[in-house]
């Protein structure tokens, strides 16, 4: 066989050590694949020591008559990452992407281009670096009919709320180290807002249960204060930021929230940047864990796609061809759940007593009410509440009373308890 020659757009954290493992594990690579993997091409914004392979147009890799693949590693939903995938597949090359923000996007109509040209689209580094999802969705497990998906996605936010939890501190103290341990960005919005973990639930979806993307539901961890994981602790619960979903017959539904998830399950025990895929099907239940982020595991994503292209393995993008991907229908399911409540109020007899009787009038049912120690600083006295399963319709009806009452002075918290 002949090498297959790749390009690569973006020397960043991934496409660095990509550029360097490709020469280092040549030959390594090579009997995977059953033939030489050649590196014929980079492209970058600033100026890199590469030689002749040096390209500074990205977009240029896309009509290089002596490029088969073209490996995207820039990043951004929109602007040059979407032109140079869309050029590469418009040209004939194969594609492998690391970006979900693309793919969450714009998958559709990439997987639709790719489909049309007969090449590959690949994106194992996308969802969950660590975890080989992908793949796994996509061949080991397609005859299973998969019906729920309970995630954790993010390792960013994961890692803030752990420090939270470990080091009781703030939620800005724990991004502040995030940001120092080069967890975090700079703008650290994508992950701390759940957009990321959207993005990437969007795409699990589609794999899972056969459906177009949509958008989804997103709540971040911005509102969560180190007292709410103290309480929830208390009570038997870590605060988690929770990609789920799921299909009953024809309806599929997913969001992305924080949520309290009981000490002794797998989700509460993921620790740092840890990601956790849990799938459940009629007869099944698969749980993966492993690395988020980082260099080498989604580097080790990258090259699975290149071995899988260089072996002529071709799949659909979702697993499905894009024309039997079903719509997403979307019933909102009335299933009542228990809900964590937290109200700051102010210190004054007769606090707790309205706020009980609002509760009531809203017709929600408490099991249990605290008031842990008052934060004189703030001259409020918090309150957290657990109540007996209740539809989320009234949880909000509350929430608005709440935060119109004269007695909270700062915007209430809701956060969703998941079933044991
Ligand atoms: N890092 C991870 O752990 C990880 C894990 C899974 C998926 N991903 C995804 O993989 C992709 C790459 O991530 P990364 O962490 O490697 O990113 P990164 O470190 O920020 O690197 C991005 C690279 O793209 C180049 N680039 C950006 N805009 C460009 C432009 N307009 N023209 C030319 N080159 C441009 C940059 O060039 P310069 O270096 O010259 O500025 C840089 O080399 C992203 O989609 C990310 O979401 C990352």
């Amino acid at each position: 066989m002949p090498p297959l020659k790749v390009a690569i757009a973006g020397l960043g954290t991934i496409g660095a050590l990509l550029v360097e493992r490709l020469t280092r594990q040549a030959e390594f690579i090579a009997h995977a694949a059953a033939r030489q993997v050649e590196l014929v091409a980079v492209s970058a914004r600033k100026p890199r020591d590469y030689g002749s392979a040096v390209i500074n147009n990205p977009l240029d890799l896309a009509q290089r008559q002596n490029v088969g693949v073209v490996i995207e590693l820039m990043g951004g939903a929109d602007g040059i990452a979407h032109d140079l995938v869309k050029a590469a597949l418009a040209h004939g090359k194969h594609v492998i992407t690391a970006n979900k923000s693309l793919l969450a996007e714009h998958g559709m109509e990439l997987a639709q281009l790719a489909e049309q040209q007969g090449l590959c689209l690949n994106y194992e580094a996308a969802i969950a670096s660590g975890i080989p999802i992908v793949k796994s969705l996509r061949e080991s497990l397609i005859g299973i009919e998969i019906n729920q998906i309970h995630t954790i996605l993010n390792g960013t936010s994961n890692y803030i709320l752990c420090q939270m939890a470990d080091e009781k501190i703030s939620f800005q103290e724990a991004l502040a180290t995030a940001q120092q341990q080069g967890y975090a960005e700079a703008d650290p919005h994508l992950d701390i807002s759940g957009e990321d973990a959207a993005h990437k639930l969007k795409l699990l979806m589609s794999l899972a249960f056969g459906c177009r993307l949509s958008d989804i539901p997103t709540q971040g961890i911005q509102d969560i204060h180190s007292l709410d994981i103290g309480l929830a602790h208390q009570m038997g619960y870590a605060i988690k930021l929770i990609a789920h979903a799921q299909k009953n017959g024809e309806y599929i539904s997913g969001a992305v929230r924080p949520m309290l998830v009981p000490l002794e399950s797998r989700l509460a025990q993921s620790r740092g940047t840890h990601n956790v895929i849990a799938l459940y099907s009629h007869h099944n239940h698969l749980c993966l864990e492993g690395e988020g982020a980082g260099a080498y595991p989604a580097s080790n994503g990258v090259l699975a796609d290149i071995v899988d292209i260089a072996r002529g393995m071709r799949l659909p993008v979702f697993g499905v061809p894009v024309q039997q991907l079903a719509p997403r229908l979307v019933k909102e399911q009335a299933q009542p759940s228990a809900f964590y409540l937290r109200v700051l109020v102010m210190d004054r007899a007769g606090s707790m007593a309205g706020i009980a009787q609002l509760m009531a009038a809203c017709d929600i049912s408490l099991a249990s009410v605290s008031q842990p120690p008052l934060d004189k600083k703030e001259q409020s006295a918090p309150i957290a509440m657990m109540t007996h399963p209740v539809l989320e319709d009234k949880i909000e009806q509350a929430l608005a009373k709440l935060a119109a009452s004269q007695v909270v002075i700062a915007p209430p918290l809701a956060i969703k308890i998941a079933d044991g």
